[in-house]
Formats: C-alpha cells, structure tokens, sequence
C-alpha cells in the first residue's frame, strides 16, 4: 500500500467473554469487526468461567482473526499497527489477545500497541460520532463503573465510582436471583418491559449525596427481601421486579450524572459507554438529562457498547497516530485503573 492509503490497526480483545478483531481506519472506517461470544459455554454457570473462557479463547482467536483480515480485505503486511486489550479483565484471556498480537507484530515488524480495555469503552465515541476532547463519560460495564472527565487519549480523571458492585453486575446478579436467564443484562431489560416500573420501590442508594459515587449493592439486597417475602415467585412479580430494579438504576445514573456535569463547570458532551450502555431505558433517561442541562448525549450504536474488537483497534489507532507503541515485553495486567494513565 503507498503513503496516500489510510493507516490501518487490527484490534483484539479477549479479556472477558467475548473473543473479538477488528480492522479500523485512520479516519473512522471499520473494514471488519467480528465478534465470537462465548454465552453457549458459559450459561449454565450462570456466569463467565475463567478457565472456559481462556480454553475457548485460545480455540477461536485465529479463526476469528483471520476473519477480521479477510472482511476487510487486506493482508497482514497492509496494517500500521496491531493493538491488543492488555487488561484489565480475566488474565487467561488477556494473555491469549496479548500474545498473539505480539506474535503477528513481531513476525511482520510492525507496531505492538497495548490497550487499556476501559480507553477502549472510552475512546469509542471518537469513531462512532468524532466526539471532541473534553467529554464527560459515564463508564458502565460488568466489572466497573466510574464517571469521568476526559480530557484526552490517556488523560482520563475519575470524578466517582462505585463503593461495591459494578452497574453490570448488578444487573447480572439480579437476572440470577429472578432466574431470568444469562447474560443478566438484556435478560432484565427483555422482562423489565413486560413489568411496572413503579411496583417496588428500591433504593436510589448515594443519591443524598454530594459527588457522583455509586452503590448498588443494596438495591441488589432489596430484590433479594422482595423475593423472600412470596410463597411463590410469579413471572408477573418477576417483570415488576426487574422493571423496578431497572428505573432504579436508571434514576441513579441520572442523578450521579446530574451531580458530574455540575462538578466539571462547564458544558460539554455527556457520553455513555460499556457494556449496560447498551440499555435503552439508561440511554433515554441520559438523553433526557442532556436535553434539559442543554448538552449534547452521545451513545455508541448497541454493538460497539459491549466487548468487540473496534473499540480495541480505535483506541489503538488514537495511541499510534500519537506516535506511542509498546515494547513486545509489555506484561499483561489483570488490574489497570484509567486514571493511572496520566
Ligand atoms: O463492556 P462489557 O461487554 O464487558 C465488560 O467489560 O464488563 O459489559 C458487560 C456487562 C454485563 O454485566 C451485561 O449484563 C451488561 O454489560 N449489559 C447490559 C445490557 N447489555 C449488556 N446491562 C443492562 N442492559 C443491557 N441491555
Ligand atoms: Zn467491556
């Protein structure tokens, strides 16, 4: 390819359940974004098993890979760079994205580029919708959820988290207690839509407060005693409990959401990203938010909300048009806060 082609990154990403590649453009184009899901081999656990996922991991990623490269027609020779989520997430599955990116990186001496998966969730407004620099983002996936102030690639500042559960896992431990089926996420939202919203009224736990944490393990308590309290469960209390559950959680987002956007002093644009961005009723209520504080919401289209390879080649090509890589010897991390970055 000459100079006057657009660079070109491959993205991998294996740090959960999900073994994913993707081919992205410099200007915003995704060539190909495959996605393998490992629900079937997780669902009767009722959640992810580390060593199934690493196992199944292993079996997929050059299948998938190579996927990736024929979809967007293009040999391994064409790409600028190759990026891989290098944590945090279950190290069995990062170490099998992380090792095989090195390995084609090195055969073909390109660019290694190490990706926090979180700038991943990030970063993905950027290719979706071109968002500017600075952005509030309310990062909300399976294993964190945290509001922060973007200011740049890299430059990431937490204004709040959560004390205990992680949004998703809220929604994933309550879609066990009503036995609504795995993944927890669109399971609750599938019934939330046949239940009152108003039925319970579960706490809005933190929402007194100043600042912008969370806390959603007590609400996850509170489905649990509504449960105890009935002789038998029917689907009925079921759809009312997980509609209850939900416009719990969507009232929180939007107070805490409420609170950043006051802490930050200036407008700018409210994004959504990861995993339980992907829920409707969360996305309504943030757009609402928005609208009324006169700011633009921005939320990635529902595929790009939860694991996938683009998010991964993106943020990668955000560090390589940077003018960063990493050395070969990068070593994985299973944790990896985004504001140490900075
Ligand atoms: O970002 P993600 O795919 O993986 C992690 O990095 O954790 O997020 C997965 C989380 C799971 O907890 C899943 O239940 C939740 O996102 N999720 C949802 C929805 N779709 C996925 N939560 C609420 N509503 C959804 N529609
Ligand atoms: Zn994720």
């Amino acid at each position: 390819m000459g100079n006057t082609n657009p660079k070109l990154v491959l993205g991998i990403e294996t740090s959960c359940d999900e073994t994913a590649a993707s081919v992205v453009t410099e200007d915003g184009q995704i060539l190909s974004n495959v996605v393998f899901s490992q629900i079937e081999d997780h669902q009767n656990f009722g959640g992810v098993v580390p060593e199934i996922a690493a196992r199944s991991h292993l079996q997929k990623i050059d299948g998938v890979i190579r996927q990736a490269m024929s979809q967007a027609n293009i040999k391994f020779s064409d790409l600028s760079a190759i990026a891989a989520t290098c944590g945090p997430g279950l190290i069995g599955g990062v170490l099998v994205g992380a090792v095989t990116a090195k390995a084609i990186a090195a055969y073909y001496s390109k660019p290694f580029i190490a990706v926090n998966h979180l700038e991943g969730h990030a970063l993905t407004v950027r290719l979706t919708n071109k968002v500017k620099f600075p952005y509030l983002l309310l990062l909300a996936s399976g294993g964190h959820t945290q509001l922060l102030f973007v200011k740049g690639v890299g430059q990431y500042q937490e204004l709040g988290g959560t004390i205990d559960d992680a949004a998703g896992e809220a929604f994933d431990k309550t879609a066990k207690l009503l036995n609504l089926g795995y993944p927890g996420g669109p399971a609750v939202e599938a019934a939330a839509v046949k239940g009152d919203p108003k039925a319970y009224n579960f706490p809005r736990s933190m929402c007194q407060r100043e600042g912008c944490d969370f806390s959603f393990s007590g609400l996850k308590s509170a489905v649990l005693r509504e449960v105890e309290k009935l002789d038998q469960i029917t689907d009925q209390n079921k759809f009312d409990m997980a509609a209850s559950f939900q416009q719990a959680i969507v009232e929180i987002m939007m107070n805490r959401c409420k609170n950043a956007l006051r802490m930050i002093h200036q407008p700018m644009a409210l994004v959504v990203a990861g995993g339980v961005a992907a829920n409707r009723e969360i996305r309504n209520g943030l757009e609402r938010l928005a609208q009324k504080k006169g700011v633009e919401f921005v939320a990635p289209p529902l595929n790009l909300c939860t694991d996938n390879g683009a998010m991964i080649a993106w943020a990668g090509m955000e560090k390589f048009l940077l003018g960063r890589q990493d050395p070969l010897e990068f070593l994985p991390r299973p944790r990896w806060p985004l504001s140490s970055l900075s």
